[in-house]
């Protein structure tokens, strides 16, 4: 099942989200729903805040966007995710977030990310990531934190953007899969 998208300017984006427990409600099939809801957006990420839920859940699938000479994709789901480390040189990328369509903005990140998690199965993970996957995964990070990608911006690019995200907020946008506004 497809799900609304919410949009910038929903309190639920700025939570800092908690985390899930085993015998959260038919976590399989909200798994499910929100690939789904990101492939139907045509995203490489999903944060369960995007979707409304304040809970430590994100998906990412970077296996269509990786440079394939260089980079190896990965698709995985991350449950209470918590950042071990971050390190390594910072670069500028261009990012972009479903619950703010069609404004980008170039992000200053560190290299490389170490993170502990849960998978679907509760498994304990810890593993470090870097180059296109550790860009993806720091974004979607942000989500169950409470930060959108937007907060990074230079003072002048935000300054730019300002009324556009006004209009995301009332709900101003054309998008062509499903949203949820405040208005
Ligand atoms: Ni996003």
């Amino acid at each position: 099942m497809i799900l609304p998208i919410y949009a910038y300017g929903h309190p639920v984006l700025k939570q800092v989200a908690v985390d899930m427990d085993r015998n959260y409600p038919d976590l399989a099939g909200l798994i499910a729903n929100m690939w789904e809801t990101m492939n139907n957006a045509e995203g490489v990420g999903l944060a369960a805040p995007q979707v409304g839920l304040s809970i430590r859940l994100f998906i990412m699938d970077s296996t269509q966007t990786v440079d394939k000479e260089k980079e190896v994709g990965i698709k995985r789901v991350f449950i209470n995710a918590h950042k071990i480390d971050e390190a390594g040189e910072s670069s500028a990328y261009e990012e972009g977030c479903l619950s703010i369509p069609k404004i980008y903005g170039e992000v200053e990140r560190p290299a490389t990310l170490r993170l502990r998690w849960v998978d679907e199965n509760f498994e304990p993970q810890e593993e470090s990531f870097s180059g296109t996957n550790a860009r993806v995964i720091q974004h979607e990070y942000d989500h169950i934190d409470g930060v959108l990608f937007v907060e990074y911006l230079k003072p002048v690019k935000k300054h730019m953007i300002r009324r556009k995200l006004e209009e995301i907020r009332k709900g101003k946008v054309g998008v062509d899969y499903k949203m949820k506004f405040v208005r």
